[in-house]
C-alpha cells in the first residue's frame, strides 16, 4: 500500500501533530509524513518535528503583511513541490482564504477542541463552561472555506465537571484529541483513496 504524502501545519507547540507523527511510525498506517510547517519560527513543535526526523519549514505570514493569499501561495508551492497529498491543520492559527481552501478541497482536514458545530472559532471551552453544556469534545472535518466549518469525520466527547475552568477542560479534551486525529486522518486517507479509485 502507498502511503499519501502528508504535510501538518502547526502554529504552536504541537501536541496533536506528534500524535500524528507517532501514529505514522507505523508502516501500515496510510499517511506518511513529508513536511511540517509553521506560520511561527518560533513553533515549538518544529523542535519537536525535527527531534522526530521529519522535515519542518517556517514560512513567516507577518512578512506578507495584510496580504493572506501571498502568504498561502508561498506554502502552497511548498508543498507542491514536496509531493503533498493530504494537509492536516493540528493547531494551525491562521484564517485561511477560500483561494487556499479551493486549491486543497477534498484533501485537508482540521481539529478543533469543540462538539461542532457547536463553538466555531476562538474560546471553545469557555463557552462550552458558560452554556451550561453537559459535555464537550472535539471535532476532525474537512477543511471548507468557513472557519471550522466543513463536514464532519469523527468526533469524540468528554463530561463538562462541575467546578471545571476552561483549562481543566482543556486538558481532559487534548488527550482524546491526540487518539481521535490519527484516527479520523486515516479514515480521510481511506476516502481520499477511494475516490482516487473510483476516478481512475
Ligand atoms: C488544539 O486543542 C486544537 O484542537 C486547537 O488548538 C490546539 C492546538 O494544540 N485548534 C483550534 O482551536 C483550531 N480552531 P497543539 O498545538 O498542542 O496541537
Amino acid at each position: 500500500m502507498t502511503r499519501l504524502k502528508l504535510a501538518i501545519l502547526i502554529s504552536g507547540r504541537g501536541s496533536n501533530m506528534k500524535a500524528l507523527l507517532k501514529a505514522a511510525r507505523d508502516p501500515s498506517f496510510p499517511a506518511q509524513p513529508v513536511l511540517v510547517l509553521s506560520n511561527r519560527p518560533d513553533a515549538k513543535g518544529l523542535e519537536t518535528a525535527a527531534t522526530e526526523g521529519v522535515a519542518t519549514l517556517a514560512i513567516d505570514h507577518k512578512t506578507f503583511g495584510k496580504d493572506r493569499e501571498a502568504f498561502e501561495r508561498a506554502m502552497h508551492e511548498h508543498l507542491e513541490a514536496a509531493g503533498v497529498e493530504i494537509i492536516a491543520l493540528a493547531g494551525f492559527m491562521r484564517v485561511l482564504t477560500p483561494w487556499f481552501v479551493n486549491a486543497w478541497k477534498g484533501r485537508m482536514i482540521n481539529i478543533h477542541p469543540s462538539l461542532l458545530p457547536k463553538y466555531k472559532g476562538l474560546d471553545t471551552h469557555q463557552r462550552a463552561i458558560d452554556a451550561g453544556d453537559a459535555e464537550a469534545g472535539c471535532t476532525v472535518h474537512w477543511v471548507s472555506p468557513g472557519v471550522d466549518d466543513g463536514e464532519i469525520i469523527q468526533q469524540a466527547s468528554v463530561p463538562i465537571m462541575p467546578g471545571d475552568t476552561p483549562d481543566i477542560l482543556a486538558h481532559r479534551i487534548l488527550p482524546v484529541e491526540h487518539t481521535l486525529y490519527p484516527e479520523a486522518l486515516a479514515k480521510a486517507c481511506k476516502m481520499i483513496r477511494a475516490q482516487n479509485d473510483a476516478s481512475e
